[in-house]
């Protein structure tokens, strides 16, 4: 009983020292990307993510305001799987924009993608709402094998990205993508049974070409990505970088125009949910297992000097597990998963969001039916962010704003806690600690915290000021503070007052069970 009671105590007053590293060091801290945590979105239903007859304020201003903390909103990545379900037909125009049948919602997915879409130039040209500086990557139809149909869907894109409007609007292409996850046609009925990696280079390489020559692509403007696979053999047999890659799909006129490889990655598919399973998703060694499986597939990417970018991620399929990917334990997956995804050479990772869907970070129209289970709701929810948004704010909180930020991940010898720190101009700015235990009310056991004492590898900070994600269950879906704000507001805008707390780097910092905590240096 002693025993029991003292291992108890020394749980709750747990301390473990950290080291900070003082300086990025050689190779230990990559240069981030203002646009880091970035977004895909579901193209069904774009029309109402941008607004129509005029902004959708409410999405908008939650870009603006991961603008306004790095100097660059997420880039956007439009498709998914709509995108091989989509048609192009000029006769469709505004107040349309796109023709669109769904399937009937059911109760694990209540917000179903659509079967068939057909789109026109207003469809694209909507593009022009987003904050300026955005960059965007579209995906084409090659899942229909409809030569003619991607070459219209491409014109039609780069038609509005390179009118004057969005000169006017600075929102710029980055990529075409054709077609989302190609590795799953066989299964899917798109293709046949036995379609190989090396058909697909064949018949990407056809559509490329034709497109490339439509549209005029060269290596200055908007250039292709490939790949998009929904996951990866990392070798050159099945689907893989190192299949397409050995294949020849960079030495066709085409494929010199490639710049990129996208992978597409959940942790898993769960149709519902549970405490396990969202303590699974948070767990420190499962982030890293899930993401350093592409360790191959990114060194292979890098020696052709192509980016390689997660182009379309979130936790488990059926559009989130319920109670797991739209709560907070979720967002500190999504903090972590982020951060870790930059330290192994994934320079972006695009969190995937749909109307509707229980995974998405942000729901940017009112919604007349829960996420959950499909049944009907008495009054619409209103527009709002998920938890998982928080994510978002974190990672570029710890970024900053500066053009010369890297982060480096903080070793700490601790099954449940991760740290990263930020430099900017090569020095020690801010820091961030993740406890990923997950801490629910049905334990309602007193919640635990760690006691960080801090050192450093090389000069101490004197001072810090301490920003706490505030978190009351691992499952709650609402109710999160960070530095004491809140964004569930009626505009996306932050609201309520800022609370910091200050004090001196030598008395180290408390991180609960289920929480976050952003150390800013001075
Ligand atoms: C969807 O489009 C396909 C191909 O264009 C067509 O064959 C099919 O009938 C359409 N389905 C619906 C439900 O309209
Ligand atoms: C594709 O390119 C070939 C060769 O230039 C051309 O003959 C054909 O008409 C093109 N097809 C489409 C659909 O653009
Ligand atoms: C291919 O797409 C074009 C343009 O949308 C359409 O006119 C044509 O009917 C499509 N072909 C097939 C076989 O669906
Ligand atoms: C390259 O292509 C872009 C469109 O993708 C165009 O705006 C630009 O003028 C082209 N540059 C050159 C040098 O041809
Ligand atoms: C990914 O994470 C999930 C938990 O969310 C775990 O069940 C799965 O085994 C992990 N996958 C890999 C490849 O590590
Ligand atoms: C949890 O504990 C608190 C404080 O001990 C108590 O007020 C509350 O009723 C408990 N909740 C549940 C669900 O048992």
């Amino acid at each position: 009983m002693i025993s029991l009671l003292c291992l108890s105590l020394l749980a709750t007053v747990a301390a473990l020292t950290v080291t900070i590293p003082s300086a990025p060091g050689s190779g230990n801290a990559p240069s981030i990307s203002r646009s880091l945590v970035s977004l895909s979105i579901e193209q069904d239903r774009w029309p109402e993510w941008a607004g129509t007859s005029s902004e959708n304020r409410f999405f908008l201003n939650t870009l603006e305001n991961l603008n306004a903390i790095t100097g660059a909103p997420p880039d956007i990545r439009i498709g998914a799987n709509s995108e091989d379900h989509t048609q192009f037909s000029a006769q469709v125009e505004a107040p349309q924009y796109a023709d669109v049948i769904f399937p009937a919602p059911t109760a694990i997915v209540p917000y179903p993608e659509a079967l068939n879409i057909t789109v026109g130039n207003a469809y694209y040209q909507l593009a022009d709402h987003l904050p300026k500086g955005t960059h965007v990557i579209w995906g084409v139809n090659f899942g229909s094998f409809n030569l003619t149909a991607a070459v219209l869907e491409a014109k039609a894109i780069m038609n509005a990205f390179y009118s004057p409007p969005f000169k006017a609007a600075g929102v710029t292409l980055d990529y075409l993508e054709i077609g989302n996850e190609a590795d799953l046609y066989a299964n899917n009925g798109l293709r046949a049974r036995s379609y190989s990696s090396s058909q697909y280079v064949q018949e990407w390489t056809t559509f490329a070409s034709n497109i490339s020559d439509a549209v005029k692509l060269n290596s200055t403007g908007t250039r292709f990505l490939v790949g998009s696979f929904a996951g990866s053999s990392s070798k050159t047999t099945g689907f893989s970088p190192q299949a397409i890659y050995s294949e020849g799909v960079l030495d066709s006129v085409p494929g010199s125009l490639i710049a990129a490889f996208s992978e597409h990655h959940y942790s898993g598919s769960f149709c519902t949910g549970n405490g396990g399973l969202l303590q699974d998703l948070m767990t420190k060694s499962t982030i890293r297992s899930n993401l350093t499986i592409y360790m191959t597939d990114i060194i292979a990417t890098h020696e052709e000097n192509l980016d390689y970018i997660l182009g379309e991620t979130n936790s488990y399929a059926c559009h989130g597990a319920p109670g797991v990917s739209n709560t907070a334990g979720a967002a500190l997956w999504a903090l972590d998963y982020a951060l870790f995804a930059s330290q192994i050479g994934i320079s972006k990772v695009f969190f995937h969001v749909g109307i509707g869907f229980k995974y998405s970070l942000i729901q940017p129209v009112a919604l007349s039916r829960s996420t959950l289970d499909g049944s009907p709701l008495s009054s619409p929810l209103p527009p709002h962010i998920q938890p998982p948004y928080y994510a978002a704010l974190i990672a570029c909180e710890l970024r900053g704003s500066e053009k010369d930020a890297r982060i480096a991940e903080i070793k700490v010898d601790d099954a449940r806690i991760a740290g990263y720190a930020a430099f900017e101009n090569d020095r020690l700015v801010r820091a961030v600690f993740i406890n990923s235990q997950a801490f629910f009310e049905v334990n309602n056991a007193s919640r635990t915290s760690v006691h960080l004492d801090l050192a450093f590898s090389g000069t101490r900070p004197r001072k810090m000021t301490i920003k706490r994600l505030a978190i009351g269950y691992a499952d709650d879906v609402s109710g999160l503070t960070w530095g004491g704000q809140t964004y569930e507001t009626v505009d996306g805008r932050v609201g309520g007052k800022l609370q910091l707390e200050s004090n001196l780097v030598d008395y180290g910092v408390d991180i609960a069970e289920t929480e976050v905590v952003l150390l800013s240096f001075t």
